[in-house]
């Protein structure tokens, strides 16, 4: 059965699009960069700059969440909006990808996935229908799906199992969600690893069941750029134009251009605030490393026209004295450039595909970051 659309596409420039989800929490402007705050907490940065940076909508996860502090002790008091303090829409992941990459001991069975806690070793189990029960009481704005994810490489066989179950796990997801108030969302996600025909055998049975948008996962997982923008033209034209588009746990700012040029709306990675903590910061030049030696007697800030007070203020030198000497203000204030940096990017590709001018934008950006850092 058909959903109802929150999603409104305003301008395409080739297989670029912009456009506006309407969640409970406020307008979404695509395409989007979700900061990941897993926990209920960006790392290192205060909800007021991830906001100023121009970030519409933060992603949480439902693995994290659920384990500590509990999601029934969230929804008593309030959701995650109320608790957290954040006031804009959020994104919950789903858990399995969670589960598959933290945790031990985990098996996969048709109902559900048995797991031990990261955090105190309990054992947990995670149906698709708990996962939806979890989101629903943190109050996600966007629910995601519980799906299977296969790193890569892997063996066909296995792939083509993980995205079947994914999909069986899609339609009880589906289910669990029928009781949601109006204006909340589920989004599928589409597996298949790099195996072209069960991508779109994936993604077909995802617009049978019928979602209000669709998500590519599976991807970013040890393949090389190449195979994740190939599975992404596979999958993008299968799906539904009017439906929003998520490219998930992606990645640099060089594949979010490349995703947006292929059709993609939506995109999270812990990129921005992990390379912060550990002293890269992402600017119009490219990567530059705080550790570097170089920057020790550097007065110049990261980029004097960025619009962003910490890039366009403090000096490379400061920023290699605080990463040097493990300065929590160190990764704080990369964590917050990076995060600026990703949201101006957003806000650019935007103007860029409602102006027409994605191609110029994309060729623009591009040689900035061959120029490289000097
Ligand atoms: N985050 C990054 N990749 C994935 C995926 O394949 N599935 C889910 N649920 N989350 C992800």
């Amino acid at each position: 059965m058909s959903l109802p659309n929150h999603f409104d596409l305003v301008a395409t420039d080739g297989a670029a699009r912009t456009g506006r989800l309407t969640t409970p929490h406020g307008v979404v402007r695509t395409p989007v960069f979700m900061p990941v705050g897993t926990a209920g907490a960006m790392k290192g940065v205060h909800w007021r700059e991830v906001r100023d940076a121009g970030a519409d909508i933060v992603l949480g996860n439902t693995y994290h969440l659920m384990l500590r502090p509990g999601a029934e002790r969230i929804a008593a008091l309030g959701g995650l909006q109320v608790f957290t303090g954040w006031q804009g829409p959020m994104l919950t992941d789903s858990g399995g990808f969670q589960v598959m990459s933290l945790s031990e001991l985990r098996k996969v069975s048709e109902a559900a996935v048995t797991f031990r806690s990261h955090i105190d070793g309990a054992k947990i189990e995670l149906s698709p229908e708990r996962s939806i029960e979890v989101q629903r009481l943190l109050g996600s704005d966007i629910a995601m799906q519980m799906d299977e994810c296969v790193r890569l490489p892997a063996e066909r066989d296995d792939i083509e199992r993980a995205m079947q179950l994914s999909l069986r796990w899609a339609e009880r997801s589906k289910r669990a969600f029928e009781t949601a108030p109006p204006g909340y969302m589920l989004f599928g996600i589409a597996q298949g690893g790099d195996i072209p025909e069960l991508r779109q055998a994936s993604a077909r049975g995802l617009v049978d069941i019928g979602f209000h948008g669709y998500a590519i996962g599976g991807l970013a997982v040890g393949e090389p750029q190449s195979v994740m923008l190939a599975m992404i033209e596979e999958v993008a034209p299968i799906l539904p134009p009017d439906r929003p588009r998520y490219l998930m746990g992606v990645g640099t700012p060089d594949d979010l251009l490349e995703a947006v040029a292929r059709g993609i709306d939506m995109f999270d990675c812990v990129m921005p605030t992990r390379n912060g903590r550990h002293g890269v910061a992402f600017t119009r030049f490219g990567q530059v490393n705080l550790r570097n030696a170089r920057h020790a007697d550097d007065p110049r800030p990261l980029d004097e026209e960025s619009p962003w007070p910490s890039a366009r203020n403090c000096s490379r030198a400061y920023l290699h004295h605080l990463v040097k000497s493990g300065e929590t203000l160190g990764a704080m204030l990369l964590s917050e450039i990076n995060i600026a940096y990703y949201q101006q990017l957003m806000h650019d590709i935007r103007s860029a595909v409602s102006e027409g001018r994605f191609a110029d934008l994309r060729e623009h950006i591009r040689a900035g970051w061959a120029k490289g850092d000097i």
